[in-house]
Parts: C-alpha cells; sequence; structure tokens
C-alpha cells in the first residue's frame, strides 16, 4: 500500500489519533507528522517525523515518499497555501477533514472567520490537480469532553446555553472508520461525505444520555448566550465560541440532519451518543 501521511494525529488529535491507530492496524506505511515527537504516544508501527505546519520548511521532510495526504486543520490560515503548495507538490491524494459548508441546514450555515478559512483550503485543494476526498462531520460527540466533562466531574449540575438545539453528534471512531476507507480505497475521488451521528438529540438529551451512562442524575441549567460567552472562553477562543453560539441558537426549533453515510461507507451502523457515552464514561467520573 501506498505510504500514508497523517496531519494532526499525535497524541491530543481526536480524530486523525484514531485514524494513525487504525492505519497501523492494517499494516499500512503511515506517517505521522508532529511538533513534539516526545508527547506523540503513537502506536510504535507508525513512523514519526518532527514537522510544524506553521513552518512550512518542515513538511518537505515529512511529505517526502508520500502518496496520499490525511489532513487535519487547526492551524492559523496565514499556513494554509505554503501547506497545501507543499503538499501538492509531493503527493497525489488528500482526504481532508472538514466541515459539512454545503448543507442546507442553519447549525451549519451561520458566517464566521474559521469557516472563510475552511472554504480557501477545499479551493485550493479543488484548484490544486490533488485526488481529493472531503469528510464533513457534523458535531464531533467528543465535544462534550471538553464542554461537559469538567462540569460533570466536579458535582451533578451542568450549566449550558440554548439547551434545546438538537445536533447528531458523531463517534470520532466513525469518523476515522471512513477515513480509513477514503485512505486505502479506491472510488473515493471526488466524494463529499456528509457524516453525523444516527440521532438528532438537543443538547439537554445528550447531557441526560450521559448521566445515563455514568449511572448519575444530571441537573441542566439553561444559561445566557452572554453568561456562556464568558465561561466558554476557557475551552476555545472567541471566533469559536461566537460561531457555536450562533449556530446552536439558528438550530433551534428543527430535528438535527442525520445521514446514513457512516453505514453507506463502513457497512456498520454508527455509533450512538449512548455507545459514545458509555465507552467514554471514565472520563466524566470524578
Ligand atoms: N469538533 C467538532 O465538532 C468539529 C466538527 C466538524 C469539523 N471539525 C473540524 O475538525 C478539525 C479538528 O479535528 P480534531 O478535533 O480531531 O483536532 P484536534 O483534536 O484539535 O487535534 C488537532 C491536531 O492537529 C495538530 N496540530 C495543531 N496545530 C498544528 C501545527 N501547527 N502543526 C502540526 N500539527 C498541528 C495537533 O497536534 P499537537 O498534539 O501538537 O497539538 C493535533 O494532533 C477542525 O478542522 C475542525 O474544524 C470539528
Amino acid at each position: 500500500m501506498n505510504p500514508i501521511l497523517v496531519i494532526g494525529g499525535t497524541g491530543t488529535g481526536t480524530v486523525g489519533r484514531q485514524v494513525l491507530s487504525r492505519l497501523a492496524a492494517t499494516g499500512a506505511h503511515v506517517r505521522a507528522m508532529v511538533r513534539n515527537p516526545g508527547a506523540a504516544r503513537l502506536p510504535t508501527q507508525v513512523e514519526v517525523v518532527r514537522g510544524d505546519l506553521t513552518l512550512p520548511e518542515t513538511l518537505d521532510g515529512c511529505l517526502d515518499g508520500i502518496d496520499t495526504v490525511f489532513l487535519v486543520w487547526t492551524a492559523p490560515a496565514a499556513a494554509v497555501a505554503p501547506t497545501l503548495e507543499r503538499i501538492t507538490k509531493h503527493a497525489r491524494r488528500i482526504v481532508y477533514l472538514s466541515a459539512p459548508l454545503k448543507t442546507a441546514h442553519p447549525l451549519f450555515q451561520q458566517p464566521n472567520p474559521l469557516r472563510a478559512m475552511f472554504e480557501q483550503i477545499e479551493r485550493l485543494i479543488e484548484t490544486s490537480g490533488l485526488q481529493w476526498t472531503f469528510l464533513r462531520p457534523g458535531m464531533f460527540a467528543a465535544n462534550a469532553l471538553s464542554w461537559w466533562a469538567p462540569q460533570i466531574r466536579a458535582g451533578d449540575v451542568v450549566r449550558w446555553p440554548h439547551l434545546a438545539a438538537p445536533t447528531a453528534p458523531i463517534d470520532e471512531r466513525d469518523i476515522a472508520a471512513v477515513a480509513v476507507r477514503a485512505l486505502c480505497e479506491d472510488g473515493h475521488v471526488g466524494a463529499e461525505y456528509v457524516l453525523t451521528g444516527p440521532q438528532s438529540l438537543s443538547q439537554f438529551e445528550q447531557v441526560s444520555t450521559i448521566g445515563r451512562a455514568i449511572g448519575r442524575s444530571l441537573r441542566v441549567e439553561e444559561i445566557s448566550p452572554d453568561e456562556a460567552r464568558r465561561e466558554l472562553l476557557t475551552i476555545g477562543p472567541l471566533p469559536a465560541v461566537n460561531m457555536l453560539l450562533q449556530a446552536w441558537a439558528a438550530a433551534i426549533g428543527q430535528p438535527a440532519h442525520v445521514t446514513s453515510t457512516v453505514t453507506e461507507i463502513t457497512g456498520a451502523p454508527a455509533k450512538t451518543f449512548l455507545d459514545w457515552a458509555t465507552d467514554n464514561a471514565a472520563e466524566f467520573r470524578a
């Protein structure tokens, strides 16, 4: 199998880490680009090469001999063009972890600076000559780890805005399973896969589901968007917080967008939020 480079798959990478361990299990030749090799904690079969998206000159060594790239982007916008130039020079194929930018549901259609950056990445990939596949997951189930786990570990009350807003949280393992198919099989070039969990659940129902998974009765209190904006700054920068608050507000009143793409690509049902919460229960226990 052709060598694959995973960018964004170190110890802290939610989706990329899953992609790396699944690729390693297939026996594929897999390389990880990491900023800090000492902290990467990757399977021994994975070749680790130091690189940083904000230092484009470090990419050539990571991309040397690579056929296919899995790209997770959380770096600043200034690094987008130099990075894609280098990927295009070395690789033939790319699978990019994007978002449902084209899905006509209000949750996904709020203007924001991050969206402009994702659109720029897609435009550069589409015009690069690379064979591409875009993964477009909705809300990650794993967001619950930074959003709610600290409050749940500290007590039985979760304070949160827009509790009625429904989303269809997707398990990062399902995103990774689709990514591995797109990286290793033919037939995915030019595809844009909108990936969601199997159920529309309000944020209130999601917190209650975690309570069920850990055997505790949690109390959920609605707070105003302004109060939430101040508190959420501890888990993300202001543009990301504003994006979430706008998206949740706009989503209230209709069910979340749900697709069957995970099942169609992998042949297995998408994991439910209860599956995810049960498998991650330890993260919510003090
Ligand atoms: N969360 C959601 O609900 C959601 C929904 C749809 C789409 N998305 C998209 O998914 C992506 C985030 O995926 P994720 O949650 O799996 O990411 P993540 O857990 O935040 O991991 C980011 C990875 O990128 C690496 N990284 C960051 N800056 C880097 C740099 N300058 N050079 C090299 N590597 C760098 C990090 O490495 P270190 O270990 O060195 O930090 C880490 O491995 C974003 O593009 C987001 O827009 C998220």
